[in-house]
């Protein structure tokens, strides 16, 4: 298609690429060629296992000829219409969408880019919504990059870029088990109890902060890059019951444990809790083209019914990126693949509990469907990370270079490592990965104390 030898791309990119979250001299990228299934090659015919769907985002799979084929007929049809037109698909697509919400309740539909600008979508309704300002959201979480959806972020992404964030946000702790700052003299406590803290530990803060000026609670339904944190049960009911009981607006952000990585359409639904708002992404196109989506209720659009929604975006409901979110729903029904990741998550559950027992680095192991990760940790008693806070040790490093070396592309986050796969991989597949990990934390054990 265009002409540029492979081992040229290298030294371009070096050249005049401009990298996201990276200094720029250390920028070390795979030149990526192709993808099919679980894996992709880079220019050299070396081939990844793919065990985080690129940017956790790839759910259905690389290469899929059904989402491929019908943005090809988009683009031919009509590539862009403007965003006060309406289009087959724009119908289409946010019928997709309503239809998969917890009992199809959220009718409406905004379309954005991404999962950063959904966000920031979700906090402006709410705010209109409720005539009110503040949005609380927790410590360990990441809403996006742009100022208010880095605000809304509660992890060190946003700690970089303050004060020049938008105002209004106010952080809460996560109900998150293994380092419970309420709990480490009394670890045992039931789910219901430690739940029960969390939500007590809310509501006071909604207190401090006045019910009256909270416009919204913005939370993931399972944390994503902050550790995989599975809310107890009870505590996104009693989330629920805390919105209701002071008119604040509950906005799950399902960027990243939608579309079936949890073996739900959304992880909210293990809950059966339904919230007034729903942010998407990534998965929603399973990233074959750049998408996002804010779904809410009727009577949060109806705010809007007289009186304009002041907000807009060149490229919202872009029909080819909207062509690829319709024949990935699609595509996702026709192979019962949220079925599929739901029995897959047992043995991913499996493989990291043994991987766990065997190796004295691992701390804890958490999974729901297939989102999962492994926290390591320099000691068992202690729990001392095997990397600092917001930072990477020379062992994280390592680690992440042998599975690299040997052909398994993951995330490692600070002390932990992600697993999150295309929702198609086989067990086999996971084996294969497995067997590499296995083999680095054989490395790992040796710098346990
Ligand atoms: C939970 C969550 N929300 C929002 C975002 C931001 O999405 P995007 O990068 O598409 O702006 C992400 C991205 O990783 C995410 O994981």
């Amino acid at each position: 298609m265009f002409d540029l030898p492979d081992d040229e791309i290298l030294p371009l990119s070096k050249e005049h690429v401009f990298y996201t979250w990276s200094a720029q001299a250390k920028v070390n990228p795979i030149a990526v060629q192709r993808a099919k299934g679980v894996y992709f090659w880079d220019v050299e015919n070396k081939r990844y296992l793919d065990f985080n769907s690129m940017t956790m985002c790839v759910n259905i799979g690389h290469g899929d000829e059904r989402i491929i084929k019908a943005m090809q007929e988009q683009v031919a049809e009509l590539p862009y219409a403007a965003p006060g037109m309406t289009t087959k698909v724009r119908a289409l697509a946010s019928k997709a969408v309503a239809d998969i919400t917890p009992h199809q309740a959220l009718t409406r539909v905004l379309f954005t880019l991404g999962g950063a600008d959904a966000n920031e979508n979700a906090m402006k309704l709410a705010r209109g919504y409720t005539g009110r300002h503040k949005i609380l959201t927790r410590y360990r979480s990441y809403h996006g990059a742009t100022a208010g959806a880095m605000a809304a972020t509660g992890d060190p992404r946003r700690v970089v870029w303050e004060p020049n964030l938008m105002p209004g946000i106010v952080h809460f702790l996560d109900p998150y088990r293994y380092r419970s700052t309420f709990h480490r003299t009394n670890p045992d406590i039931s789910e219901q109890e430690f739940a029960q803290d969390y939500l007590n530990h809310l509501e006071e803060i909604i207190h401090y902060e006045g019910p009256e000026t909270i416009a919204a609670i913005l939370m993931e339904s399972v944390t994503g890059t902050n550790g995989i944190i599975i809310p107890p049960n009870g505590y996104m009911q009693g989330v629920r019951a805390l919105c209701d009981k002071y008119g604040i607006v509950m906005i799950a952000d399902e960027v990243m444990s939608g579309f079936g990585r949890t073996g739900k359409w959304f992880a909210i639904d293990h809950w059966d809790v339904t919230p007034d708002i729903i942010t998407m992404a990534k998965g929603l196109t399973s990233a074959y083209a750049p998408l996002g989506a804010v779904a809410m209720k009727p009577e949060i659009a109806a705010t809007f019914n007289d009186t304009p929604f002041e907000s807009g975006l060149t490229y919202t409901s872009h029909p080819v990126s909207l062509a690829a979110a319709v024949a990935n729903i699609h595509a996702m029904r026709e192979d019962k693949l949220i079925e599929r990741a739901a029995g897959m998550g047992p043995v991913l559950k499996r493989m990291l509990t043994d991987l766990g027992e065997a190796h004295l680095s691992v701390g804890e192991v958490r999974s729901i469907g297939l989102f999962g990760i492994l926290e390591l940790v320099k000691d068992r008693n202690t729990k001392e990370p095997m990397a600092p806070w917001n930072s990477s040790s020379p062992e994280m490093t390592s680690l992440r270079k042998y599975c690299i070396d040997h052909g398994l592309f993951l995330y490692t986050h600070w002390h932990t490592v992600l697993i999150i796969p295309p929702l198609i991989i086989t067990e086999d597949q996971l084996r294969e990965g497995f067997d590499i990990l296995d083999k680095a934390l054989e490395i790992t054990d040796k710098t346990v104390k």
